[in-house]
């Protein structure tokens, strides 16, 4: 198809659509702009305006049914105003003008696809204590590695007199899971869980960086469970999320609950490793991921369990990124904005 005719094709589809944002990650630009570089040099750049203008010809029709799907007519309203019991009612927004935010429509596919590999889904906590945070993940009190997670605290206390935290990791509920599926193991089956839910840190804001943030923890224990499994198991979910075959690569890396403990990293899913400019790896075509690796014994013996029996692996990370990297987004701050022209994108 050539690039008029895929014009007038997408912007009919814009204009039919309910949701014509959704248009502008149609896989057909994907595809021409993988064909740009395959152009002959001279071709090259009159190609690369071409799409460009067709991308803009899109971009202008999806603004256009946005409004044409928005025009309703809604006066402001004065939520501070005692209310006149004699004016007629104020119109509201519909319920159905809006829309799952993004983050919570990811985390309901990322259950969903772990769910199909066999994991259930639990949440985590808003405020936990000090003994999930830290104690049962084999960080005695005064552990160097307690100031890499720096969260906000509350002025009441737990049983210890430690105050409660507003969790830095979704690694807080590994204790509470492997405690509760632990008859899992006595039947010959696996514990096999994720946590996506919401973390907190005490962070210096910028385009990476959000105080509150999502996390997914992943955990399995059985028998005879190796590291290789964790790789398979992340990278197959990679896979899926992405659409797409991706390459993975673990590094060495330091945290108290695993041992040993692993950074992994997948190739990039925005340019592939192709864009010496792209925002999302920054040209390096690798994307440092998540923190996992095999329980620690200690961990496993907090929750009751037979560590020379039974192994496992575990792994956390952030949902945010995940997301970025999917749709492209530049700046995490997005999310938490409210902004309704960023959140009517999705
Ligand atoms: N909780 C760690 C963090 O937020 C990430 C992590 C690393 C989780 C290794 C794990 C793990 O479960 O095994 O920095």
């Amino acid at each position: 198809m050539n690039i008029d005719e895929l014009t007038s094709a997408l912007t009919e589809r814009v204009a039919q659509s309910d949701n014509p944002a959704e248009v502008l990650r149609a896989p057909e630009f994907r595809e021409l702009y993988a064909q740009i570089p395959q152009q002959e040099p001279e071709e090259r750049a009159s190609f690369g305006q071409r799409v460009n203008a067709m991308k803009q010809a899109v971009e202008a029709a999806v603004e256009a049914r946005k409004a044409e799907l928005s025009s309703v007519d809604v006066c402001p309203l004065d939520i501070t105003a005692p209310m006149d019991v004699n004016a007629s009612a104020p119109k509201f927004l519909s319920a159905e003008q809006g829309t799952i935010h993004p983050l919570m429509a990811e985390m309901q596919t990322l259950s969903e696809i772990f769910g199909r590999m066999g994991f259930v889904t639990e949440d985590s906590r808003e405020i936990d204590d000090q003994y999930h945070m830290f104690e049962t993940l084999n960080f005695p009190k005064g552990h160097p590695a307690r100031d890499d997670y720096d969260t906000f605290m509350t002025v009441e206390t737990d049983a210890d007199g430690d105050p409660l935290i507003a969790p830095a990791h979704t690694s807080t509920m590994q204790n509470r899971i492997l405690k509760k599926y632990r008859e899992n193991l006595e039947r010959g089956e696996a514990i096999a869980a994720v946590v996506p839910d919401r973390v907190f840190r005490n962070e210096d804001l910028d385009a990476r960086h959000e105080h509150t943030f999502y996390q997914f923890e992943g955990i399995y224990v059985a028998k005879g469970v190796h590291a290789g499994m964790l790789i398979a198991t992340l990278q197959k979910f990679l896979e899926e999320y992405y659409g797409k075959k991706l390459d993975v690569r673990v590094n060495p890396f330091y945290f108290p609950f695993t041992e040993p403990s692993f950074e992994f990293s997948l190739s990039c899913p925005f340019c592939e490793g192709t864009d010496k400019d792209c925002k999302v790896c920054g040209g390096e075509g690798w994307i440092e991921l998540l923190g996992c690796g095999m329980i620690h014994p200690n961990v496993l013996k907090a929750a009751d369990i037979d560590p020379n029996i039974y192994t496992g692996f575990a792994w956390g990370g952030g949902i945010d990124r995940l997301v970025m990297m999917k749709y492209g987004i530049e700046d995490v701050r997005h999310f938490q904005s409210a902004k309704l022209d960023f959140l009517e994108q999705f």
